[in-house]
């Protein structure tokens, strides 16, 4: 009799411990999930290259689009200025970033109300300078195998549905834009704490006279310099623009390494284009580490080779893959010295916080031997 009654009680005790246990097991579950989902999305890394035009951009660009774990979108805000021509660039501001964030999230259904009629990956701006909407999936007739070929692409990946761009977007645990278009830090602030994202900004900037310099020998900005210019209520002026763009550079900078917010925090790199040409893989290097990329022997190979004219000619696709040390000096020689002298009065504050050293003469200026480059204490002081 007793020991039944000891076994009904071992029983019920098993049966409450198992109990106690499955709910809290299930308590757990519950717990766990929205962490789970929350560490899915927090794996990838969103880069932003922030920069002007003609500063190096579209290299800088190809050196992150060349890596196997990149999804790269050139200029893609492009679409946002040219759907609203008549509006400055400050009210502009918001459609693109609301643009960016969605491409940091795959979400590609942002593009089509700033396209004009078909929702085909090859009708976004740029898009054959991306090597993953060259490739499998976004590409699925893709031969390609290392680096990317332009032509091919354009032949092999036409017509392919906005959907399959998302495919490959999420394929990929870095997603790069490159703009041109934000003139400000702080409409950049709601990304960097939005917790969705895992947001860094590279910002690039070069010595305004090159920047100048290259406008000239470039015909196709005169869209984008009206819609720059309305921000003094101008008329397209090269002169506004290079003041606006070199006060945008210097507004930046300030902001990210002077008392920076705190969300800032090891989100910001600030790179010159000069020092990045005249040291180019270690600087790679950098930026890599910055954003937790790899470089396998081969890519570190082939950036040497690009930044160093050792691209066979007939394979040459990108107008860098010359001795980028010597295009960064180009200027010097180029640009005559009274447009120096404008371009050193517009943006004198942008080349004192930036070490750009001022030129008096013309003799100065085709010096080769002065340099112009002030050197910057520890670069990694420009991380915060
Ligand atoms: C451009 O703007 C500057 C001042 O910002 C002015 O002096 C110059 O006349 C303008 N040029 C033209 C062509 O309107
Ligand atoms: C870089 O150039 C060297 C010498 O021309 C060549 O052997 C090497 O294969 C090139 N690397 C890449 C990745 O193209
Ligand atoms: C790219 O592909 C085209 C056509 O298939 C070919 O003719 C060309 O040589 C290739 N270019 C490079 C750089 O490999």
């Amino acid at each position: 009799m007793k020991s039944g009654k000891l076994s009904i009680y071992l029983r019920y005790l098993i049966i409450c411990v198992i109990l106690v246990l499955v709910m809290w097991l299930s308590s757990f579950q519950v717990y766990q999930a929205p962490k789970e989902r929350f560490k899915i999305k927090q794996t990838k890394t969103h880069l932003l290259i922030l920069t002007s035009w003609r500063s190096g951009s579209s290299f800088v660009g190809q050196l992150f689009n060349q890596n196997p774990d990149v999804f790269y979108l050139m200029e893609p805000a492009w679409h946002v200025w040219t759907r609203l021509p008549k509006e400055p660039p400050k009210l502009l501001h918001l459609p693109v970033r609301d643009l960016i964030r969605s491409i940091f999230l795959c979400d590609m259904s942002a593009f089509p109300p700033y396209m004009s009629q078909s929702k085909y990956i090859s009708d976004i701006f740029m898009w054959q300078e991306s090597r993953a909407l060259c490739s499998y999936p976004a590409c699925p007739n893709s031969p390609l195998t290392d680096f990317f070929n332009r032509s091919e692409c354009h032949t092999r990946c036409r017509n392919v549905p906005l959907d399959k761009m998302e495919e490959a977007c999420r394929a990929y645990s870095h997603v790069v834009v490159k703009t041109v278009r934000f003139f400000n830090l702080e409409v950049l602030y709601p990304l960097l704490k939005d917790p969705s994202l895992n947001l860094k900004i590279i910002h690039l900037v070069r010595d305004p006279r090159a920047v100048f310099s290259s406008r000239e020998a470039f015909p196709y900005l005169e869209y984008d310099d009206a819609t720059v210019s309305k921000a003094q209520n101008s008329k397209a002026n090269i002169s506004v623009v290079m003041e606006e763009i070199c006060k945008a550079q210097v507004q930046i900078y300030k902001l990210a390494s002077q008392n920076p917010q705190p969300f800032l925090k090891n989100r910001y790199l600030m790179v010159r284009y000069e020092d990045l040409v005249r040291n180019p893989v270690d600087h790679i290097r950098e930026m890599y580490d910055f954003v937790g990329l790899s470089m396998s022997p081969k890519l570190e190979s082939w950036f040497y080779n690009i930044t160093h004219g050792l691209i066979p000619k007939e394979k040459k696709f990108l107008p860098f893959s010359e001795d980028s040390k010597k295009i960064a000096q180009h200027w010097r020689e180029k640009l005559h010295f009274s447009k120096v002298k404008e371009v050193q009065k517009l943006c004198q504050q942008e080349m004192e916080v930036f070490g750009y050293q001022l030129v008096e003469s013309e003799r100065e200026q085709k010096n080769m031997l002065l340099d112009l480059l002030l050197t910057k204490l520890d670069k990694f002081e420009w991380i915060h």
